[in-house]
């Protein structure tokens, strides 16, 4: 095993408030500085081990090293690596940890980027691990709702959709549980509940209200940040089961009529059928913006993490 000090990202409270404030700083100065920022990773290499499909997180981290003058190799899926030959993931990421600075790496099964760290001497930082974690995604929804609302703290936020595989909703709840009067509408299928562990370790364990429905209309006039998902498919063991659900919510510009005016409609992102799309013409429609601060906020974590000044 490799002994080193350096700083992963495999869960969201990896991060303190205080550090991710510090990234929420960075990433604003980043959009006002672009230039400033260029050169920060000169000669530097992020390596993008991708053993599961990826368009936003994988592009926004190679985008987020190329603008800081870095550069970038990997994988986009594992047929493509010597996974199909039978290697290892442990002798996988010894073997790129010699070729790069800096990993970001997904994978389906989850736990698998807590396994990489044991083999590596670089950072690793989890882009995904099954239906687990995914704290770049939440990063990405912390500096949308910071800038959308200008506070991180007293909201109420609905949760739609797949709670129970959607990695991104975990972490998110992880991390807003940190904060200050914050509360949760978690609005699901029967089926697609949040799992117990969550509501028993983080919700119940720091005291935060929530309310169970499967209705998302009952209670869009309360919220301030509407946080859609879609149904998880290739979690599923049983296809009939993915059909009868995919299509369970479907937001639209006739439901949003009872929502707050200055409603925050986020979604990491692919979108099913889940968000009309009528709703993008919306002005509180926020998820394509979430999707391009994703790259800023990936900048900041790439310099902290490779403590770049
Ligand atoms: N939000 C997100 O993780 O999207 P991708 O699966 O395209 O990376």
């Amino acid at each position: 095993m490799v002994k080193r000090k350096t700083k992963n990202l495999i869960d969201i409270n990896d991060l303190s408030i205080k550090e991710i404030d510090d990234l929420i700083k960075v990433a604003n100065d980043i959009i006002t500085n672009k230039e400033k920022y260029s050169k920060k990773c000169d000669g530097k290499i992020l390596a993008t081990l991708f053993f599961e499909s990826s368009t936003r997180t994988r592009l926004s981290f190679e985008s987020a090293m190329l603008r800081l003058g870095g550069n970038v190799l990997g994988f986009s899926e594992a047929s493509s690596s010597s996974t199909t030959k039978g290697e290892s993931l442990a002798d996988t990421v010894t073997v790129v940890s010699g070729y790069s600075d800096i990993i970001a790496m997904r994978h389906p099964k989850e736990g698998a980027p807590v396994v990489a760290t044991r083999n590596c001497s670089v950072p690793i930082i989890n882009a995904g691990d099954g239906g687990h974690n995914h704290p770049t995604q939440t990063l990405t929804d912390l500096f949308t709702i910071s800038r959308e609302k200008g506070r991180l703290d007293n909201l109420t936020i609905g949760l739609c959709g797949d709670l129970k595989f959607g990695r991104t909703v975990h972490s998110l709840i992880t991390a807003m549980s940190r904060y200050k009067n914050i509360k949760f509408i978690l609005i699901s299928p029967n089926e697609l509940k949040l799992p117990e562990y969550i509501k028993k370790d983080v919700l119940d364990k720091n005291n935060i209200s929530y309310i169970e429905t499967n209705d998302i209309e009952e209670y869009l006039k309360d919220l301030d940040i509407l946080y859609m998902t879609r149904v998880q498919k290739e979690r599923f063991f049983n296809e009939a089961d993915y059909i009868r659900l995919k299509d369970y919510y479907i937001l639209n510009e006739e439901k949003l009529k009872k929502a707050k005016k200055d409603l925050c409609i986020l979604h990491p992102l692919p979108r099913v059928n889940e968000i009309a799309i009528e709703v993008d013409n919306d002005k509180r429609a926020c998820y394509f913006k979430q999707a391009r601060y994703g790259v800023y906020i990936r900048m900041a974590l790439i310099l902290k993490l490779l403590e770049v000044k």
